[in-house]
């Protein structure tokens, strides 16, 4: 039974419950059930590639709790791990529901729904739900890609992975302005990803360094949505192209600090760390 409930989510975020949470029976107490569906619906956001900040300006409207209703099965316990499974259950014109259910492995602890109206922050009053927005709900719950990968030059990419840049870069990272962005941007063939509302999310570059060997660089992926695979699905573009077009390598420099994300995906650390705008790198080439 509890196998067939689970089967009805696509989407799922594993937390731990904390001493903080649970009362004097050792039990959760039951006002943190609701934090939990929030939490997972904040991760449910990033799966749709939506940057919740940015998505409700673009859509020129915010979400509200309307109703929030909880039914308890089993309590959970101090240190289970949960998996908190949501769904975009029904869309209306103005509001659409997420029925939520929470898990301690097999059993089915608690059972949600939340509904959510769409409303000028404004003036409070609630607007009709846009079709883009209607489009990537039923999207995503129907298992299609939220982001998509496109290639080009910097003429035609530039402005957007400049704004990817920016943001992770400059802003968060410190790194000079003038170090950011060269020449070598010109000649370089550019990978964005942009989400269903064609906002740029992800950016990274493809170099010639030498004849058989490309040098992958810029990698940067909106900060919020990082760890749901963007950044490999720019990576792994970025790849195929070096290997479209023969070379014999493909290499990097990696923050040290991301140096395991360039792991996972095949890459080996190759010499001695080294500093590159102030920041420790390594550099890395792909495996056989
Ligand atoms: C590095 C960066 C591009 C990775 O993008 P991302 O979208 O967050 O990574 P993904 O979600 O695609 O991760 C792919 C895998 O690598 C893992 N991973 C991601 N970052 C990692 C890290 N810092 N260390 C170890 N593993 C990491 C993920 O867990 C995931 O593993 P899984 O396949 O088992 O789930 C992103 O974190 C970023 O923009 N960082 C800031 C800018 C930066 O440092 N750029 C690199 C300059 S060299």
């Amino acid at each position: 039974m509890t196998q067939a409930i689970r089967q009805n989510f696509r989407f799922s975020h594993r937390l731990r419950v904390r001493w903080a949470e649970v009362d004097m029976q050792k039990i959760v107490f039951n006002a943190h059930y609701l934090m939990y569906f929030d939490t997972a619906i904040a991760d449910y956001w990033r799966a749709l590639a939506l940057p919740y900040e940015t998505t409700m300006q673009a859509l020129q409207g915010d979400l509200y709790v309307k109703k929030a209703s909880i039914e308890f099965h089993a309590s959970a316990h101090i240190d289970d791990p949960l998996d908190v499974a949501i769904q975009c259950s029904r869309i209306g014109r103005t509001s659409f529901v997420f029925t939520g259910a929470i898990f301690r492995g097999d059993e089915h602890l608690i059972s949600g729904e939340l509904i959510y109206v769409f409303a000028d922050p404004a003036t409070q009053t609630s607007k009709p739900l846009p079709a883009s927005f209607r489009d990537i709900l039923l999207a995503y719950e129907a298992g299609e890609a939220m982001a998509l990968v496109a290639l080009g030059s910097w003429q035609v990419l530039g402005a957007e992975a400049s704004q990817i840049r920016d943001e992770v870069f400059i802003q968060e990272q410190h790194i000079a302005k003038e170090l950011v962005s060269n020449q070598a941007d010109e000649t370089a063939i550019h990978a964005l990803a942009r989400n269903r509302l064609g906002l740029p999310v992800a950016t990274g570059r493809l170099l010639q360094r030498a004849p058989g060997i490309s040098q992958i660089g810029r990698m940067a992926v909106s900060r919020v949505l990082r760890g749901t695979h963007l950044g490999r699905a720019v990576l792994q573009t970025l790849v195929q192209l070096a290997h479209q077009r023969g070379d014999h390598e493909v290499m990097l420099h990696a923050q040290r600090s991301v140096e395991g994300f360039y792991t996972r995906l095949g890459f080996l650390p190759r010499g001695e760390p080294f500093a590159e705008a102030g920041i420790e790198h390594i550099e890395m080439v792909l495996g056989p």
